[in-house]
């Protein structure tokens, strides 16, 4: 890994009860701007998973007695060592996930911005005093680490996603075991370096890599000894998962799919709507679970809104992440490439309209070009499904009832954005979408300080905020009797 200044940042193995574990085989991960070969990684399976498992709970009784500033003190150094080899990182994770540079380090403070938020926060964890019922009595309540947590974490923010969840377990005095995704493994493993150079005991932040996703998620969602399981990635898997908690009983939490509406009413600032949507549509080439996947164009402003859209969607760069201009990454895989294809023209045999793109991008077998599909209407999978490419699907409509029904027409519920200017549609809309966050004149709306999640099938439980510590802890009631004398 000659691209890096910190080489000893590129590991290649799991990381377990702070030791770098070695395997009898190993695995490819990929470039996916060229196809080649960037590591090959100690391939771990059920065996690692449960060592690590063990690690993190006999690490936990140690780090949960910690003070909330001591750990404080051990997370924000591990935040400082991230913000330290931002750039780093950022190679790492443009090499194995696509994303252009910029958006890496974006990803790469974003994702410490977790950490450092919460190693504040873990110091508000506060509990109650509760007016007491009788005169002999005194009821208080007091937050507690739930114990040992075990996560499973996609490839499109292999940083970020590491990051939210580990930031607020650690901080509530959890221990944590992780798989992150098999294509994209290097930016944990990295993580986990920085995370021993910051002081974190062995035993409390473990990282497990290997092929073996099945196997690996049934050890880390059925065993006795996690007390908690989170999630992020697609709701089918999500589904099994929870299942597999169940026998346990586990605490979950759970960040699945989404099918966003993003609206443009006709009083809004058409130039804000179309930045708003670049950012929230292609950030990523189209592949984060709160993208834009539906956009609505009220149809007096349709014209309007899809000229200046298109023209901005054509600017856009496609090309290698590490090279300067790239604006569009490549997609995960081939078969991602093949998936959005087949989407696109299922919907303009449906009767869609192409605008711009529609095809694999020259740049090679990952690369779909930037694409408007008009005409689009609810029936067709361009609107039933989650893209996870550069994909707009244009839906015109008449007023805030159509538009609202069509919104909420899914099973998903997780991010939805609109436009408007008018202050009582804004309140109507805002509370009229049943989504679990809303962006209002607003494209990007994930930062630390905010509760990330969603409802109904797009998963439960929230991950950032003060909200995001209260998952890993448990309310646990003292009653005082007998006071009265
Ligand atoms: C995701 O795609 O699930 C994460 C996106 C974000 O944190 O903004």
């Amino acid at each position: 890994m000659e691209l890096l200044k910190d080489t000893a940042l590129f590991k290649q193995a799991s990381f377990v009860n702070g030791a770098w574990l070695s395997a009898e085989s190993f695995f490819s991960v990929t470039n996916p701007a060229t196809g080649k070969v960037i590591a090959e990684i100690a391939d771990a399976g059920v065996v690692e998973a449960e060592l690590a498992i063990q690690a993190a709970k006999n690490a936990f009784n140690t780090w949960s007695s910690l003070s909330a500033n001591e750990r404080g003190s051990i997370l924000r150094r591990w935040f400082e060592l991230i913000i330290l080899h931002q750039e780093d990182l950022a190679r790492l994770l443009t090499l194995e996930q696509g994303k252009p540079l910029a958006e890496a380090k974006g990803e790469i403070s974003y994702g410490a911005s977790f950490i450092d938020w919460f190693a504040e926060e873990g110091k508000r964890a506060y509990g109650d005093v509760i007016p007491m019922p009788s005169a002999d009595k005194r009821l208080v309540t007091i937050k507690q680490a739930v114990g040992v947590v075990a996560a499973i974490t996609p490839w499109n923010f292999p940083h970020a996603m590491i990051a939210r969840k580990a930031a607020a377990a650690l901080a509530a005095g959890c221990t944590f075991v992780v798989r992150p995704a098999s294509q994209t493994p290097l930016s944990a493993l990295a993580m986990a370096e920085l995370a021993q150079r910051a002081g974190v005991p062995d035993g409390v932040f473990n990282v497990v890599v290997g092929t073996a996703a099945r196997a690996i998620g049934k050890v880390l969602t059925e065993h006795p000894d996690v007390a908690k399981f989170t999630f992020t990635g697609s709701t089918a898997v999500g589904k099994a998962l929870i299942s597999q908690c169940a026998g346990t009983v586990k605490k979950v939490s759970m960040e699945l799919g989404g099918n966003a509406p993003f609206i443009i009413f006709d009083d809004a600032d058409l130039d804000a709507a179309v930045q708003g949507a670049i950012v929230s549509k292609y950030r990523n080439a189209g592949q984060t679970c709160v993208c834009a996947n539906r956009i609505f164009v009220q149809e007096k402003v349709a014209r309007a809104f899809t000229d200046k859209f298109v023209k901005a969607v054509a600017a856009l760069k496609v090309g290698d992440g590490l090279a300067q201009d790239t604006q569009i990454g490549p997609l995960i895989s081939p078969q991602a490439v093949t998936d959005v294809d087949s989407l696109v023209n299922s919907s303009l045999q449906g009767g869609a309209e192409l605008l711009l793109g529609g095809e694999r991008h020259a740049a090679g077998e990952y690369f779909y070009q930037p694409t408007v599909v008009a005409k689009v209407t609810q029936d067709m999978p361009l609107a039933q499904e989650e893209i996870f490419g550069p994909v707009s699907p244009v839906i015109t409509f008449k007023d805030e009832a159509e538009v609202l029904a069509m919104a909420n027409d899914t099973d998903y519920g997780l991010a939805a954005y609109f436009y408007a200017r008018d202050i009582g549609r804004i309140w109507r809309v805002a509370e009229g979408l049943e989504f679990g966050m809303v962006g209002i004149n607003e494209g990007i709306i994930s930062n630390a300080a905010a509760p990330f999640g969603g409802i109904k099938q797009s998963g439960n439980g929230r991950e950032g905020s003060r909200y995001g510590l209260e998952d890993y802890m448990e309310i646990k009631y003292l009653c005082f009797g007998g006071l009265d004398k």
